[in-house]
């Protein structure tokens, strides 16, 4: 079995290793959602050891912005600032795809926008028909402009309860048409989301993160992730990034325990034929090497003991090679 040091191919894009930065919204953005300085040297600093970056959650419209400062991709004005990112990272050789969010029902309800989910929720109204089939198009548009920023390719945010996860789990999603009710239908949107944005990335790449699981006896289970995850892979999706649902990113109840969303991953890496990303709470380079040398997921991801040290994955592999 290969280490995480090993490197891979995924539809013929060469990744030097198997770690994985996941997204942490940084909020180093300009209040426009523009790429900042600051916001660059936080990836440039980590870039090195790593074999994929995936940036940050970008919001796609106005209603789908969860914070100040948050890195936005709503606009072609965005797209030169996202150009020097790209640009930045590029001589070390690291994958870097950007992701795209719609915080729905999260966004909170500004000046003039409102914010929209799968049904009501706190200050969120409910989308009509057409506004949901609009979706994908604004998924698309914002995918284009990362393509033409130059990424190696892009990642649908589907996970922490943001907009996609409402519509998938049935705790936030109520509707009685076709974008609601049976698995089926509440996985539709995301599905459209997908084979809209996969016309966009062409021959780069595609990431979903899923919401798998949301903690909660009325929502939904490990099963309809094994079966959504398939669909997912039929549309289009070149890597499954396995996260939580409503629970979110580091549930309490978990977040005691090193890689507490990989036996996720592992489940349904076991019914997709495409590679998965495991993550939660991963602290040592030991965990993150076992977990690639005992097959139970493609790649691993490190969120916060990198962002507390900017050369942990650079120790990580010198230790991996004492070994
Ligand atoms: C400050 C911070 C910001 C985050 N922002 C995002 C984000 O933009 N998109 C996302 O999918 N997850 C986000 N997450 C979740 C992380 O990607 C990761 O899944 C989570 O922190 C668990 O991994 P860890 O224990 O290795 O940090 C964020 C987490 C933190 C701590």
């Amino acid at each position: 079995m290969p280490s995480v040091l090993d490197s891979i191919k995924v539809k013929g894009m060469f990744f030097k290793n198997r770690l994985v930065m996941p997204p942490m919204q940084g909020d180093h953005a300009t209040v426009e959602g523009g790429v900042t300085s600051k916001l660059i040297e936080f990836y440039e600093k980590r870039a090195e050891g790593l074999g994929l970056i995936i940036v940050e959650h970008s919001y796609v419209n106005l209603h789908g912005q969860l914070s100040k400062r948050q890195l936005g991709l709503y606009d072609d004005h965005l797209v030169p600032g996202l150009k020097e990112l790209v640009k930045r990272i590029q001589p070390f050789n690291t994958r870097i795809v950007l992701q795209l969010n719609h915080a729905g029902g999260k966004a909170p309800s500004r000046l003039g926008i409102e914010s929209v989910s799968a049904s009501p929720m706190e200050s969120a109204r409910e989308l009509s028909v057409d506004e949901v089939r609009m979706l994908s198009y604004t998924f698309g548009r914002a995918a284009e402009r990362a393509m033409e920023a130059g990424f190696d390719g892009v990642e649908i945010h589907g996970a922490h309860g943001f907009l996609l996860n409402q519509f998938y789990s049935p705790l936030t999603n109520h509707r009685t048409d076709e974008y609601g009710g049976s698995l089926e239908n509440r996985v539709r949107l995301p599905l459209e989301v997908v084979r809209e944005v996969k016309k966009k990335v062409g021959t780069r790449l595609l990431l979903y993160r899923m919401g798998s699981v949301d903690l909660d006896f009325m929502g939904t289970q490990i099963e309809d992730s094994q079966y959504f995850g398939k669909a997912l892979e039929n549309a289009g999706v070149d890597i499954l990034d396995v996260s939580g649902g409503v629970c979110g990113g580091a549930p309490s109840t978990l977040d005691v325990q090193e890689g507490f969303f990989v036996p996720q991953a592992e489940a349904i890496r076991a019914h997709v034929d495409i590679p998965v990303i495991g993550v939660g709470g991963v602290k040592t380079p030991q965990f993150a090497d076992d977990v690639i040398r005992d097959g139970r997921v493609d790649f691993i991801a490190v969120g916060r003991a990198q962002r507390q040290d900017a050369d942990w994955a650079i120790k990580a592999a010198k230790y991996l090679r004492a070994q």
